[in-house]
Parts: structure tokens; sequence; C-alpha cells
């Protein structure tokens, strides 16, 4: 290994979701154990890998506006030389072609194959161009080396147990970007969530594409869902919180319901997508289950934990959603009550089924949908809120705020509070909610 100062410096830009975040964190460990060292400037960067989200079109697009701004940043400094890799789910879809769009570009690599990533750099700095966009049937992080690095890790921390998914709804890229369901085993995410707490980290989240899905042996040798994992997790001493995301309807088994009921240590906060509210919709979209099932399946979650607050993903303009069909999806929202969610217009994905169907929506018809249902499900957030001032309210410390003696944290439910106290980071304090802002809450903490 080279001394520090001789290091290459890697800039990693991570665009979309926690799964990438979570990537691009474990990249930056793989890479320090090898000869590199993470810098969080652009500028001073000897390789710039963007590691792309292929969601929406609008993703995609950010990353060629960005591969515009590295190649005149590149143009003014023309002394050094720069590795601009991409890498992520773009990379995965669009393969050579993102080469072929932006010749400075020289290595692209899925996110199946980022254990190869060390060899791929050493190739391209011999002049090689690289794309790499196989999938390796082992998940890909058992593959990645064991040596040690020491990163600094906040007090909440992401941990991925299962990529990929096996659904195929008829909009979404993510069984074509990220592959089939692979689920990691109860070993590695036990020892990890150890590591994690052994290292400060009070609340975990575990991530997956399709995390209810996942799957694989316990102790007791027979084969456990997610819920059995909550059950276990919650053992690892030193951790305050747990959370999941992001979660399938059908995939919501008993086991995990009695988790919400049974955990305190389980958060009761839930993101649980449901994208529309007309039967005929989610059929085409290939949901696999009906708006009474959705609504049925949160009532069950309600019964067994009352306080749950609900969170949502939304698509407006799926083709051949009619008003009518538009009108359902507002009616279950307000027959759900959603604490928060994120709304989205159908956006045509390459080699999705959605793409050829027939009565693809007008966009100015998307924009009025997508309008109306923000409209709702802001009241609705603003409402939950609003609930919530005058409450006694759990909440993990995780950074100091701007003002003096000033800590943010978060509540139960994702909201960030801020509080005076002197408490300090990673300790869970009872707060008075005072008021609700737009999207935070400001706090008093009696043992300040
Ligand atoms: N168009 C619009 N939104 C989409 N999502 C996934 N694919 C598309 C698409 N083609 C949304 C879904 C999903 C969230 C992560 O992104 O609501 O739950
Ligand atoms: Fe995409 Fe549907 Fe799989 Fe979620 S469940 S990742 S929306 S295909």
């Amino acid at each position: 290994m080279q001394s520090e100062d001789n290091r290459r410096k890697v800039f990693i830009k991570t665009y979309g979701c926690q799964m990438n975040v979570y990537d691009s964190q474990r990249l930056g460990d793989l890479l320090e154990g090898e000869d590199y060292t993470m810098t969080s400037s652009m500028e001073e960067a000897d390789c710039i890998l963007l590691n792309t989200c292929h969601i929406r079109e609008k993703a995609t697009e950010k990353l060629y506006s960005d591969l515009g701004r590295v190649r005149v940043m590149c143009e003014e400094n023309p002394q050094t030389t720069i590795i601009v890799g991409v890498i992520g789910c773009t990379a995965q879809a669009e393969g050579e072609e993102i080469i072929r769009r932006s010749p400075l570009v020289s290595l692209v690599v899925g996110p199946q194959t980022y254990h190869r990533l060390p060899q791929i750099l050493k190739e391209v700095e011999k002049g090689e161009k690289v794309v790499a966009i196989d999938y390796t049937v082992k998940a890909k992080f058992s593959n990645l080396p064991t040596k040690k690095v020491k990163r600094q890790h906040g007090v909440s921390a992401f941990l991925t147990i299962q990529e990929g998914c096996d659904k195929f709804c008829t909009f979404c890229v993510v069984p074509y970007t990220r592959g089939a369901e692979v689920s990691r085993t109860v070993d590695q995410i036990v020892h990890e969530a150890e590591r994690l707490a052994d290292a400060g980290v009070s609340e975990i989240t575990l991530l997956g594409q399709n995390v209810n899905g996942w799957h694989g042996k316990g102790a007791d040798g027979s084969e456990w869902r997610l819920g059995a994992l909550l059950f276990r997790l919650a053992e690892v001493k030193g951790l305050r919180r747990l959370r999941y995301t992001t979660s399938h309807p059908r995939n919501m088994d008993n086991t995990l319901i009695a988790a919400h009921r049974d955990l305190s240590i389980l958060m009761p906060y839930l993101h649980l997508p449901v994208q529309a509210g007309s039967d005929r919709i989610l059929h085409a979209m290939n949901r696999r289950h009906t708006v009474s099932d959705y609504l049925r399946l949160v009532e069950r979650i309600r019964t067994a934990r009352p306080d749950i607050a609900l969170s949502g993903d939304f698509i407006v303009g799926f083709p051949g959603e009619t008003d009518a069909d538009f009108e359902k999806t507002l009616k279950l929202a307000d027959e759900v009550f959603y604490a928060s969610a994120y709304s989205f217009k159908y956006s045509s994905r390459p080699g999705t089924p959605g793409t050829s169907m027939a009565g693809q929506v007008d966009r100015y018809i998307m924009d009025e949908r997508l309008q109306r249902l923000q409209a709702l499900l802001n009241e609705q957030q603003r409402q939950f809120l609003r609930s919530k001032v005058g409450t006694v309210t759990d909440i993990l410390l995780e950074k100091t705020g701007r003002h003096e003696g000033q800590m943010i944290g978060r509540s139960p439910w994702l909201t960030p509070v801020a509080v005076q106290t002197r408490a300090s980071v990673g300790t869970v304090v009872n707060v008075v909610i005072q008021k609700a802002m737009r999207n935070s809450f400001i706090g008093t903490h009696d043992g300040k």
C-alpha cells in the first residue's frame, strides 16, 4: 500500500435511494483498504465515481448533465488525468452507451460487480476502458475482501439485507438494474449489526428493494423471514432503534406484524407503497393485490401497533389511468391517512412493459393529478405533525444543531427535531413537542 500522501483520491457522488448510499459507503471502505483514499471534494479527486439511479427519466438526465460539468472541469485542467467512472443502476441499464455518449467516461460498473472495482481501476489506469455489467450469482458484498477499515459511523446506519426484485411491477426498472432477489445470510447480517453497535451506532435501518421479501436460514435451522430476523436483531446489545425499508404489501406476514406489536425497539413507522388506488391500475401494474387487500393489511398492522405512522409511494398517470381511476387513488389516500408520502408522475422506462402499454397519459394531465394528490398528502402530513404537538416523544439525538446548546434528533417517525439539551449524541431523550414546522418539530427537554 502507498503512503497516505501518495494515495489516489476518490470522490463518490451518490444519486437516488438509500441502497445507493449504503453501496457508496461500502465501496469507500473497499477502496480505502486498497490504494485509495476518499475525498469529499470533486475538484481535488483523481478519480470521480458517479453512483447512479435509473428509477425515473429525470434521475438519468441528471447523470448526463453532471457528466457535462465534469467534462468542463477536466478541460479546464488538461494537465491532470482524472478517471471518471459511472457505476450503479444507470451503468447497469445503459452499459457501453454511456461511453458512447460521454467519451470521458472510462469505466462503467453495475451494482453486482463492485467487488471487482479495485482491479478494474488498475486496468483503467493502464489506459483501458472497462464495462462490467454482468450479474454474479453470489451477493456482491460477500465477495468483498474482509480488510478491516475503520469508518466513522454516525448514530444511525443503513444495513443492506436484501437486494434485487422478482416482482416485476410493469413500471419499474429495478428487476433489470438490480437483478433477481438475493438475501444475505442471518450470520452476515447479525455480525454486521453487532459491528455497527460496537462502533456506537444506536439505530439501524435494514435496507432492501423488497426488504420484507428477505429470507434466510435461522439459528434453529428453520427458514426465517424478516419478522424473525427483527426479533433476533432486537437482542443486539447497544441498539436502541430498528427500522426497515422498502416493503411490498404482499410480504407483510404475521410474524412481521407481530414484531411491530412486540418489539419496542422497532419504530412505529412503516413505508408501505401502494402506488395506486384503482384495482384496474393495480392489476395493470402487476402489483398482485387489490385496494381492499391493502386496506385490510393496514387495519391488521394498526391493530397490532395502534400508534404506527404510515408512509407510501404513489404513481400518477400510469398508462390507462382515467379520471375515475385517479379519484380512487385520492379516496384510498384519504382512507389510509399517511404521515408522509412520496408521489411521482409515471415515467416510461426503457425495457419495462409499461412503456408499450396503450393509453399513455398526457403530461399536463399527470401534472394536474400530481398536484391534487400532493395537496392531499401534504395536508395529511401537516395534520399528522400537528397532532403530536404537546405530546412527549422519544427523540434519538443525532448531531449538534446550529445554535448554542441545540441538538438535532429524530422522532420515531423520522421527523427532524430541534431541542435545547445537554444530553449527548446517540442518546434517546423524552422531548415535549412544542411546535410543528413544515417537516420538523421544535421541542423542549426537561433534563437539560
Ligand atoms: N415512474 C414513476 N415512479 C416510479 N417509481 C418506480 N418506478 C417508477 C416509474 N417508472 C416509484 C415507485 C416506487 C418508488 C421508489 O419510485 O413509487 O415505489
Ligand atoms: Fe420495483 Fe415493484 Fe420491485 Fe418495488 S416491488 S422494486 S416497485 S418491481
